[in-house]
This record gives structure tokens, sequence and C-alpha cells, in this order.
């Protein structure tokens, strides 16, 4: 809740929520031929048992994006989900904020704008939309738009 649901901001805007929307489209044949030892690093995650790795490298996804370890820490709430078209896939990458900030500033540090160590995902896959939306609170039942004075 505290991640993903303004809250203090006034009536209107408490109980709102800031969602960024990305299809990623992934390259198996890239993905496939990478040793399982780089497969496992591109993650930070053991693919055999899920099993976080301790000694991932800085370029791992969950190193690059350890809510933790951001100033101010960035929580937010993912819920993403695996998407097929014929031969083409990939994961629908779907973020709730209480602002954009939190997923902004772990993009950010995915592509290396912070210290030139991108994210090892990009070996295998990439966005191919982005969207932002602003999803409206709920008031007795219905959508809150006050905020949009409607
Ligand atoms: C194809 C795209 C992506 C894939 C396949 C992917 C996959 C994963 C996997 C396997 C994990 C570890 C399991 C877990 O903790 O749930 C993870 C963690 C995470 N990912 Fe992604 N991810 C993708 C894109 C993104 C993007 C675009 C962001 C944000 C800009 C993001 C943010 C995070 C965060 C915040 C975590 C948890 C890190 C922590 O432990 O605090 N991911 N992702």
């Amino acid at each position: 809740m505290e991640a993903a649901i303004v809250a203090g901001q006034g009536e209107g805007m408490d109980g709102s929520s800031f969602v960024a929307v990305q299809l990623w489209a992934h390259d198996f044949k890239a993905f496939d031929s990478m040793p399982s030892e780089a497969q496992d690093n591109a993650i930070g995650r053991r693919k055999s048992d899920n099993e976080e790795l301790k000694d991932a490298p800085a370029s791992s996804h969950v190193k690059r994006t350890a809510q933790e370890s951001f100033d101010p820490a960035a929580f937010v709430v993912r819920r993403s989900m695996p998407w097929a078209d014929g031969m083409r896939g990939g994961l629908n990458f779907v973020v709730f904020g209480k602002s954009f900030d939190a997923f902004e500033a772990q993009l950010k540090r995915m592509v290396g704008a912070e210290d030139g160590i991108i994210d090892a995902l990009f070996k295998f896959t990439v966005p191919v939309t982005g969207s932002y939306f602003w999803c409206p609170p709920m008031a007795d039942g219905k959508l809150d738009l006050r905020a949009l004075e409607l």
C-alpha cells in the first residue's frame, strides 16, 4: 500500500496510483545460447532453484534494481505478465507506484545512466513500448475524478 498508493496529498489524489507499462520482447535464441551461468548472472538468481546469487555481478538485474539500495529507497509493486504472439514473446511489465520516481530511478540505473553499468537483461530483451497511466481513486463506489476537475 505504502509503495503503490498515493497518501497525504489530499482528496482526489489519495488512493490513486501511478502505473507504468512496458512490453518487452525477448530474443529467446540469444538467451538459449547463453551458458547457464551467464543466464543466472544476468538475473542474479539461479534458474534451477530460483535462489538469489550472493555473488551476483553488479550488472545482474536484481542488483541493478535492488529497491532498498536507492536513496531514497525505490519501492514499487510489480504485476507483470508473460505474453506471446506466434513466435514472438516476452514480458508485459506492469509497475504501480505512489509516483513514477521509484520506477524511473530503477530504469535509469538499468540503462547505465548512473554508473555506466548496463543491466544484463538487455543481452536478451528490449522494451518495445512504454506507457504511463494514472489510476484515479474510488469514492462511494465510483471513480473519483476531482483531481481532473471532472
Ligand atoms: C523483460 C523485463 C524484465 C524481466 C524479465 C524481469 C525479471 C525479474 C526477475 C526474474 C526478478 C527477480 C525475481 C523477483 O524478485 O521478483 C526481478 C526483480 C525485480 N525487477 Fe525486474 N524484470 C524486468 C524488467 C524490469 C523493469 C523494467 C524494472 C523497473 C524499471 C524492474 C524492476 C525490478 C525490481 C524492483 C525487482 C526486485 C528487486 C529487489 O529485490 O528489490 N524489472 N525482475
